[in-house]
């Protein structure tokens, strides 16, 4: 069975709660149950991991290879704008990443328009909200499952 693994970034634990009219009501335990569906209706596995430490994050994705995770789905959340360790880190373990945010990052405050993880990965989708996840997940599994 082909692995995905899943990481929520800082602060994605409060959603439902924070900045509702920016990322919504949905939370993450409902995000995390939407990908869930997905995956196990094509046959493949999730894991899902949420960190508020940088540290953590960069050793999940360096762990990927050996874990035989096929294929990463990130949102690095505010990480994606300061990390180059995280970036290192996809670049490093050659597993194909897909970047995802729910609000749309180039319509944000300057200092969110740039991603220093995107250059690493195999794509980005930004500001569709869950379906950002989504999408994100489903070109994952198209990747990985040819
Ligand atoms: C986010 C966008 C980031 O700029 C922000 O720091 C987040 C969430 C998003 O999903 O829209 O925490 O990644």
């Amino acid at each position: 069975m082909k692995r995905i693994l899943v990481i929520h970034g800082p602060n994605l634990n409060l959603l439902g709660q924070r900045e509702t009219e920016i990322y919504g009501k949905v939370t993450l335990v409902e995000i995390n149950s939407e990908l869930n569906k997905i995956a196990a209706a094509q046959g493949v596995s999730l894991e899902v991991i949420q960190s508020n430490h940088e540290g953590d994050i960069v050793d999940a994705i360096g762990h990927a290879s050996d874990k035989n995770i096929d294929a990463i789905l990130i949102n690095p959340a505010a990480y994606t704008h300061t990390s180059v360790a995280i970036r290192d880190a996809v670049s490093a373990v050659k597993v194909p990443t897909v970047e995802v945010h729910l609000s749309n990052i180039y319509k944000r405050e300057d200092f969110r328009q740039k991603s220093l993880i995107a250059p690493a990965t195999y794509g980005q989708i930004t500001g569709l909200g869950v379906d950002s996840y989504k999408l994100g997940l489903q070109a994952l599994i198209n990747l990985i499952k040819v």
